[in-house]
């Protein structure tokens, strides 16, 4: 896949729009509807996102915000006292956060739209870069890292959070449940519409056996059957892919293997989906 199939899958789907129905419209009033329902939602479902940026002094930090969608996070930074920026890919998400933030009259540094691979700031700038369900979209990471690295300042951090490997959506839902339900709908010819009628395309497309494939099939299981790269991380594959850093912290959280109904079982620190990761720079002072 090219950065150009990257970019306009983006584009077209900002991050969680679908879930909540979409924009009606673009007026004030819209956005502001909207906004309402995403965040209800998003901090419905995955509640430990609030917990966790509790977690995080934020407060008077020159902070860079990489990877946007509909800048819930953005806000709730902001509003735990971060000199906020903003970078996206999209020119949607950004001009949706800028709203946002314009709308609810949250101040602000700058919101630009640009590449992780080249970001558009000067060296050793922020405190933290925070970037939430983005980095493994970025098939090369670790160009991502190392600019990420140059615009932190030396004992700055970075706070991510990427896909987990050991988790029970990884190895039950996506390695095994998923796969298998889709190996006997295209075995047995039966499209039941949706999403499943994407997946077989997909699978027609690759063959069936590829598109089976681990390596192939996870692109597809994260964000829509549409979309173009995902990857998941353990701990080893992190301190592979991010070399400028090292390690301070981890830990999961979210309870989702869809279709299993397992959102209330107490298992998210040990199979969670979401591997939050806080790393420091290794840089020469
Ligand atoms: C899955 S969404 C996550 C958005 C938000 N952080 C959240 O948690 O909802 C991924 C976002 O990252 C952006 N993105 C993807 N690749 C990027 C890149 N190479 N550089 C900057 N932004 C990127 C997309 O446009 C999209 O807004």
């Amino acid at each position: 896949m090219t950065e150009n199939e990257i970019q306009e899958f983006w584009q077209k789907h900002p991050c969680g729009d679908a879930q909540v129905g979409g924009l009606s419209g673009r007026h004030s009033t819209d956005y502001e509807k909207f906004f309402q329902r995403y965040d209800s939602f998003r901090y419905e479902e995955e509640k430990h996102i609030l917990q966790c940026l509790d977690g995080i002094n934020f407060n008077n930090k020159k902070v860079l915000e990489v990877g946007l969608g509909q800048g819930a996070d953005s806000e709730q930074i902001i509003r735990r006292g971060a000199i906020w920026s903003g970078l996206d890919l999209t020119n949607e998400s950004v001009h949706r956060t800028q709203t946002r933030l314009q709308l609810r009259r949250l101040p602000y540094d700058t919101v630009k739209q640009g590449n992780v691979l080249n970001i558009p700031f000067s060296d050793n700038n922020f405190d933290i870069v925070f970037s939430h369900g983005v980095l493994h979209h970025v098939p090369d990471i670790k160009q991502a890292q190392k600019e990420i690295s140059r615009i932190l300042k030396p004992n700055g951090e970075l706070i991510i959070m990427v896909y987990s490997k050991w988790s029970l959506n990884y190895i039950l839902s996506i390695g095994l449940i998923r796969r298998m339900g889709l190996f006997l709908l295209n075995t047995l010819g039966m499209d039941p519409g949706g999403i499943y009628s994407q997946h077989l395309a997909n699978a027609h497309k690759l063959g069936i056996w590829q598109y089976l494939r681990m390596e192939n099939f996870i692109h597809y299981n994260t964000d829509g059957p549409l979309n173009p790269y995902s990857k998941v991380y353990d701990i080893p594959e992190i301190k592979k892919d991010f070399p400028d850093f090292i390690i301070i912290k981890s830990y999961k959280r979210f309870m989702h293997a869809p279709p299993l109904p397992v959102r209330f079982l107490p298992l998210d620190r040990l199979l969670g989906w979401h591997l939050w990761v806080h790393l420091h720079p290794i840089k020469k002072i």
